[in-house]
């Protein structure tokens, strides 16, 4: 009993996988359209009867919390339910409870999705990015938030391996991070409890809310909450993967522990300041725009100590990023995420952000890491859990490597083409004669935008085409003849 290798259970990963394949393709579908309906704004169909429904507003936040709600906590609730086993030698078969508790942590969640596309597509929302969801939806999501932890407690709890390894550390902070920033940021007044002040139209419909913040006050929270949501939901949990698939995936041991750890509570002491720059030039007082500058100028320090610590675990290992397509996902995954985080320190001096605020620059550093980095990450993430969890090889190497040029392209073609739209419309609206007149009026700097919104819309294709054919590789996997784990060509030299 003692020698024989634990029996991991990946019934809840394996769900958690599936809607973060469909909840992928969803969420870039929808963002292919908006790309074009910037570029073609006939496409918005104001002369079909469902325009209502597929109008660039509604569907704008339907990418975006398809994208951050769906896909991506997917994604990490699907690595959790994989890696939480593994590092910790603990069976979900081992306790009923557990399994129990995964499995409502998926159907709630699903019905919990469901609601928000419905609650979205109808126009229901509270306006505020990444928090559109009204008071109903929320308290679902609570729900669902405290299963998660449950899950991710309950496992510690019964574990056989003291040592926690950082992953782990990652996502707890994962979990107590989304747990404080949601329950703050969402917290409102349903309007039927009589809030008759606020207007005639809202009164009486009894979904509807009002926020319990009001002007400068909403707009910090608001920004405090969009900005830790990058850090606890693009940031952290993506660490997390990657510093438990790429010593796997490679078999080489992480370059420095130490150096995890010290970013680790860099990164957690100083994204919580960093909100600010979401609102610099802006009615909050001026000392705290000027400390959420400085606080993020600083973030390039635990950032890029986590990336430096990913790209040194390959020294001397380098010609496996030639060799795996897998590995190239993961290298270049912490690439752009040096990238982007270079950038938005950047951004977030004041001067460049007179120049970058409300431009397509900041839609392009957004995409840097949402594709570069984070979807990376998750992608390479499934690619590696694959094969142990059906316990079949991965259908196609070739098509994988195919996907991961493709998909490259497609980066490149979206965050070049919105750095050029981005500041040429930051320097057209500040263009002005020897007299103060501005130079450009507000139609000729979006009439100039066509090609380069075209061009993003292109890269964006290729992007999608890519997710779909991971989406096809992992379904020939799934259904293809099952294999021993210890005849898996990719089983990794290192143990759990
Ligand atoms: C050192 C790390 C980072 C810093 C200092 C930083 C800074 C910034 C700044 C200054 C903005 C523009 C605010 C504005 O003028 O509107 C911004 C926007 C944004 N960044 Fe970053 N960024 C960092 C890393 C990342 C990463 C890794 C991602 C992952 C995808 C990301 C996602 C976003 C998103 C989604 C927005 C847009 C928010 C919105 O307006 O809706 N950032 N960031
Ligand atoms: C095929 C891939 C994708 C395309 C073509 C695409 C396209 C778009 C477009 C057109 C917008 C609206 C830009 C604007 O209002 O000017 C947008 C916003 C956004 N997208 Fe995507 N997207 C894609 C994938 C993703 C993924 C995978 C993520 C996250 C993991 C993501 C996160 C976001 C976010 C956070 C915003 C809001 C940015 C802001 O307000 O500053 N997108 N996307």
């Amino acid at each position: 009993m003692e020698n024989r290798p634990l029996e991991y259970d990946y019934t809840v990963a394996k769900m958690f996988m599936l809607t973060t394949i469909v909840l992928g393709i969803v969420g870039m579908l929808v963002g292919v359209i908006l790309a074009f309906q910037l570029a073609y704004p006939s496409l918005n169909g104001s002369d079909l009867a469902i325009a209502e429904y597929i109008n660039y507003s509604r569907l704008r936040p339907l990418h975006t919390d398809a994208v951050v709600f769906g896909f991506t906590l997917s994604g990490i609730f699907a690595t959790w339910y994989y890696v939480g086993q593994r590092v910790l030698k603990v069976s979900m078969a081992e306790s009923r409870f557990l399994m129990f508790i995964g499995k409502l942590h998926f159907w709630l969640y699903l019905i919990a999705v469901a609601a928000a596309v419905i609650s979205l597509l109808m126009g229901v929302t509270t306006s505020k990015e990444y928090a559109e969801f009204e008071w109903p939806i929320d308290i679902a999501i609570v729900v669902v938030w405290i299963l998660f932890g449950m899950g991710v407690f309950g496992l510690i709890g019964i574990r056989r391996e003291k040592t926690l390894y950082i992953s782990v550390w990652y996502y707890i902070a994962t979990f107590l991070g989304i747990a404080m920033l949601y329950l703050f940021n969402n917290m409102a007044i349903p309007t039927m409890f009589g809030v008759s002040e606020i207007g005639e139209s809202s009164v009486g419909v009894w979904y509807h809310s009002v926020s319990m913040y009001a002007g400068t006050n909403d707009a910090l929270v608001q920004w405090w909450y969009g900005h830790n949501a990058v850090a606890f939901g693009f940031t952290v949990p993506i660490i997390a993967m990657i510093y438990y698939f790429l010593p796997k995936e490679s078999g080489q041991a992480i370059y420095s522990y130490k150096l995890s750890l010290l970013s680790f509570w860099g990164l957690m002491f100083l994204y919580i300041w960093a909100g600010g720059h979401h609102l610099l030039y802006s009615t909050v007082p001026d000392w705290m725009q000027t400390m959420g500058s400085i606080f993020s100028i600083i973030l390039i320090l635990p950032s890029w100590g986590s990336a430096i610590n990913m790209l040194l675990t390959m020294r001397g290992e380098w010609q496996q990023v030639a060799a795996s397509p897998l590995i190239k996902f993961m290298i270049l995954g912490s690439t752009f995420y040096m990238f982007s985080t270079l950038e938005g320190s950047i951004q977030a001096i004041k001067s460049v952000n007179a120049i970058a605020h409300f431009t397509d620059w900041i839609i392009g550093h957004v995409h840097n890491g949402a594709l570069g980095w984070v979807t990376f990450m998750i992608m390479a993430a499934l690619y590696h859990m694959a094969p142990r969890v059906f316990k079949r090889e991965i259908y196609s190497k070739s098509l994988m490597a195919t996907q991961f040029w493709i998909q490259t392209v497609g980066v490149v073609l979206y965050f070049t083409s919105m750095w050029i739209a981005g500041i040429t419309q930051g320097m057209m609206w500040r263009a002005h004669d020897e007299f103060g007149n501005l130079a450009y009026s507000f139609i000729d700097t979006v009439t100039v935008l066509y090609p380069y919104y075209t061009i993003r819309g292109v890269g964006g294709v290729l992007y999608l085409v890519g997710f779909l054919m991971f989406a096809y590789n992992m379904y020939k996997t799934m259904s293809a003849r099952p294999v021993k784990e210890s005849e898996l060509q990719s089983a990794s030299p290192m143990g759990a």
